[in-house]
């Protein structure tokens, strides 16, 4: 495969979020001689210690910034020669653009395109041809498929339903507009539903993991039947790996696993290993049930709820040699792993002691 961009200095934003903090700790692995800027606003979904681990490493660096400071990227940009910007920083969970689209269309809108106007002040008024951007997004922009449709291919149309949706959808022309207007070389992605270590416990298999722990009700909206097509976090990295190297600048790549399941159905495959991994009988709940799956309960429905996701990846398949890595029983498994190991670190997040960590160890 012709390798179309050798990434050196990368600059990686929102890399304290569950995909970001996932991602860096994947690129220093794989590139141990690229330097890494690590950028963060840290908001809630935030959490420095996720890359802390990282933060020793000579070719890593963290920087607290937010992607609206344009002044800010720029000089970063100078400062440390970027030649690919990798963008995942973003307001992402649904729920809360219902409640609150405001800050949604200033980060994911507003503030993608800062970050395009320090790229292109710095790139192309210099012309220093040999650049990247990288835009993360979703296969939310596509809006709901009804069961029997086709999944989204990326030439499906844009019809994004939540909030959330929509600023990403409309960060996502900005790219494009970019691209065509001024000649910066872009490309985007369009995922599904990621699952993995450092995912924030208010998505739904973290929060049911918590939830179980608990011994607290598990929140099905609706009747639970809503489909999402499930990719583990280190697949969705190794996709953008391939694009930021060897995809076609303009283009985008839908990544996703061909992995479709009902909510329903995901609660409860995550209490069957709850049973096996944390049988009831070593913890005490009151009162006590036989499985986990009797804190099943259903909820009022999310307003506008998408009914099903499905990503057709063909194109990254054939074109890229994308194959996921990860089945959905090992990394389900792997995950739900994971948040058994490292219960401090979703107690944290829960009980705001995790701000705490972040004033004694680094203001
Ligand atoms: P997340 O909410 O866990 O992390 C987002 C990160 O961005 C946080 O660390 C937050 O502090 C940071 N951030 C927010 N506003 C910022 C700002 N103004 N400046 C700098 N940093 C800021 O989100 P995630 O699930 O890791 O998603 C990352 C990206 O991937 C998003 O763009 C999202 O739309 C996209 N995506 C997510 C999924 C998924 O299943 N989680 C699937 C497809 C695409
Ligand atoms: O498809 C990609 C998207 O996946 C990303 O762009 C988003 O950033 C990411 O948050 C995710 O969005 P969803 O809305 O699909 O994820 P969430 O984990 O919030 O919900 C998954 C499904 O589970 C959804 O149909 C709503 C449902 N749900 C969620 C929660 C939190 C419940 O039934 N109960 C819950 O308590």
């Amino acid at each position: 495969m012709t390798q179309l961009h050798s990434p050196k200095h990368i600059l990686v934003t929102g890399a304290a979020g569950f995909i970001g903090s996932n991602f860096v700790h994947y690129w220093v692995n794989m590139y141990p001689d690229n330097k890494i800027i690590a950028l963060d606003a840290l908001t809630y979904a935030g959490n420095r210690e996720n890359i802390s681990s990282l933060e020793s490493q000579q070719n890593f660096h963290f920087v607290h910034a937010d992607i609206l400071d344009t002044d800010k990227i720029e000089t970063l940009m100078q400062e440390y020669q970027i030649d690919t910007i990798v963008h995942f920083a973003a307001e992402s969970h649904v729920d809360r653009s219902i409640h609150g689209p405001d800050a949604f269309l200033k980060t994911n809108i507003e503030g993608t395109h800062s970050l395009l106007k320090a790229a292109k002040k710095v790139w192309l008024d210099n012309d220093i041809e040999s650049h990247r951007f990288h835009h993360v997004s979703t296969d939310e922009v596509y809006g709901t498929l009804k069961p029997d449709e086709p999944a989204f291919t990326e030439k499906h149309q844009y019809l994004p339903n939540s909030p959330y949706a929509a600023s990403k959808a409309s960060s996502d022309h900005i790219v494009r507009s970019y691209h065509h207007t001024y000649g910066l070389n872009t490309t985007i992605s369009n995922c599904s539903n990621n699952y993995g270590p450092y995912q924030f416990p208010e998505k739904l298999i973290p929060l049911i993991i918590a939830n179980c722990l608990d011994g607290k009700s598990l929140p099905i909206y609706g009747d639970g039947k809503q489909i999402r097509d499930w990719l583990y976090v280190d697949d969705h990295n190794r996709g953008i790996d391939l694009i930021i190297r060897n995809g076609e600048v303009d283009n985008t790549y839908n990544i996703g696993g061909n992995n479709e399941w009902t909510n329903i159905d995901i609660v409860n495959r995550v209490c069957e290993l709850m049973d096996e991994l944390v049988p009831l009988n070593s913890i005490s709940h009151s009162p006590s049930p036989n499985s986990y799956k009797e804190l099943i309960t259903y909820v009022k429905d999310r307003l506008g709820h998408d009914r099903r996701y499905a990503i057709d990846a063909t194109k990254i398949q054939s074109q890229l040699n994308f194959h996921p890595q990860e089945t959905f029983e090992t990394g389900i498994r792997k995950t739900v792993q994971w948040y058994l190991d490292n219960e401090s670190w979703w107690r944290h997040i829960m009980d705001g002691s995790y701000r705490q960590w972040i004033e004694k160890n680094y203001d």
